[in-house]
């Protein structure tokens, strides 16, 4: 058979082209220093969280002076709990995660706002200084009661805050 030259220059062009390709996959996974994401993240059964330590009662705890944790549950189409109090001038955490589809747990108004993924445990840390009220909505779609889901989060004056005894 009589390969034509030019054609045999492309056929090893394509060659090299090919093997420089996948060379350079296997570069970008394994040699270049660069590690895969090691998925870190904190995972959690959605169907049993009403065992959970944290979630099976979603509430607000003191770990601090001014520093508060909330566990909160987001499930079609409520946030719990509801209200979140905290009080004014502290340092809250939320560790939020779904009881059944994707929503998110945003505060309005503020840049607080995280997705809350089934399976997965959701942290978000903010101030709070003034009281004040502030709408919590969802802002991914999970449904037909999805526009109507929506929670509060009230900062409370100092002197107000009392948290909920759930004895
Ligand atoms: Cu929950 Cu949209």
């Amino acid at each position: 058979m009589n390969v034509h030259t030019y054609e045999k220059v492309w056929l090893g062009a394509a060659m090299v082209l090919i093997v420089f390709f996948i060379a350079s996959v296997t570069y970008g996974a394994i040699g270049a220093g660069v590690a895969m994401v090691d998925d870190s993240e904190e995972t959690i059964d959605p169907d049993t969280l009403g065992e959970d330590d944290r979630f099976g009662d979603p509430r607000v705890e003191q770990v601090g002076d001014d520093e508060y944790e909330v566990y909160a549950v987001a499930r079609t189409f409520v946030f719990q709990p509801d209200p979140i109090e905290v009080p004014e001038d502290s340092t809250v955490t939320f560790y939020i995660t779904s009881g059944d589809v994707i929503h998110s747990f945003s505060v309005v108004g503020t840049n607080a706002n995280v997705m809350v993924i089934p399976g997965e445990v959701a942290t978000m840390t903010v101030e709070v200084d003034e009281p004040g009220e502030y709408g919590i909505v969802c802002n991914e779609y999970c449904g037909p009661g999805h526009h109507d889901m929506e929670g509060l989060l009230v900062v409370q004056p100092e002197d107000e805050f009392e948290l909920e005894d759930d004895e």
